[in-house]
């Protein structure tokens, strides 16, 4: 049974979007509602674990018994997590990073001018998953990789890139799953290449069967 079994341990999930601003009133955002990565954090304090949830801007309520540090950029949301790093067992990344930002951050709105177009320079965010990755000692990696084409491929590369005990695959495009949809339909690659499909299910049971990972890989790990 799965009731208490997180008990003692920490988990850390990051959920939702990360936000660029662009101006005091624009940003560069993503589609991501936070409902997978909420779920993961609502599940494990069930389970009994101590849960810090570092979100992105939802308009979800953080779930009963979870410790909510609400960040903007990608910046914001990767000195949270190395922050926590240290001291949790099990981080599950499920948050949609913002992968650039916008150069330059104007400090007054910009106005509409004459011109037909507006160049925004991006500049590359650092990437959390790996830099959590590089740094990994006894915790359990988990991250999501998000897709719209060659799924398998690029998923299995992002284990093997950013030092991940498994990743949690996903067709963004298909229907019953992805951004703003209740039910997913996930692949867990592993490390060692191993592939598991799961059915269509509720995130809330996918959520359930990636913490049933994370713990099954820190047992096997002790
Ligand atoms: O961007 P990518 O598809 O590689 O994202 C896969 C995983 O990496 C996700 O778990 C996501 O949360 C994480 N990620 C990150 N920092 C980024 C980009 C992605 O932590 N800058």
């Amino acid at each position: 049974g799965r009731e208490g079994d997180l008990r003692g341990l920490k988990v850390l999930v990051t959920a939702a979007g990360t936000r660029e601003p662009i101006d005091p009133v624009r940003f560069v955002g993503n589609r991501s509602s936070g409902k997978m990565g909420y779920a993961v954090a609502q599940m494990a304090a069930e389970r009994g674990a101590e849960v810090l949830l570092i979100s992105g801007p939802s308009a979800l309520a953080v779930p009963p018994n979870v410790k909510a540090v609400q960040v903007e950029s990608t910046n914001e949301m990767l000195e949270a997590c190395l922050a926590a790093y240290d001291a949790v067992d099990i981080v599950i990344k499920a948050a949609a990073v913002a992968d650039y930002r916008p150069r330059d951050v104007a400090d007054q709105k910009i106005k509409k001018k004459t011109d037909d177009a507006l160049t925004v320079v991006m500049d590359k965010n650092p990437d959390i998953l790996k830099t959590l990755g590089a740094k990994k000692t006894h915790q359990v990696l988990v991250g999501f990789a998000a897709e719209t084409q060659n799924l398998l491929a690029n998923a299995r590369e992002k284990v093997v890139k950013k030092n991940l005990d498994m990743i949690v695959a996903n067709d963004v495009t298909a229907a019953g799953a992805g951004f703003n949809s209740d039910t997913n339909i996930v692949k867990f690659l592993y490390a060692n290449g191993d592939v598991c499909e799961l059915e269509q299910m509720p995130k809330v049971d996918v959520a359930n069967r990636i913490l049933d990972e994370a713990l099954r890989i820190r047992r096997e790990r002790a």
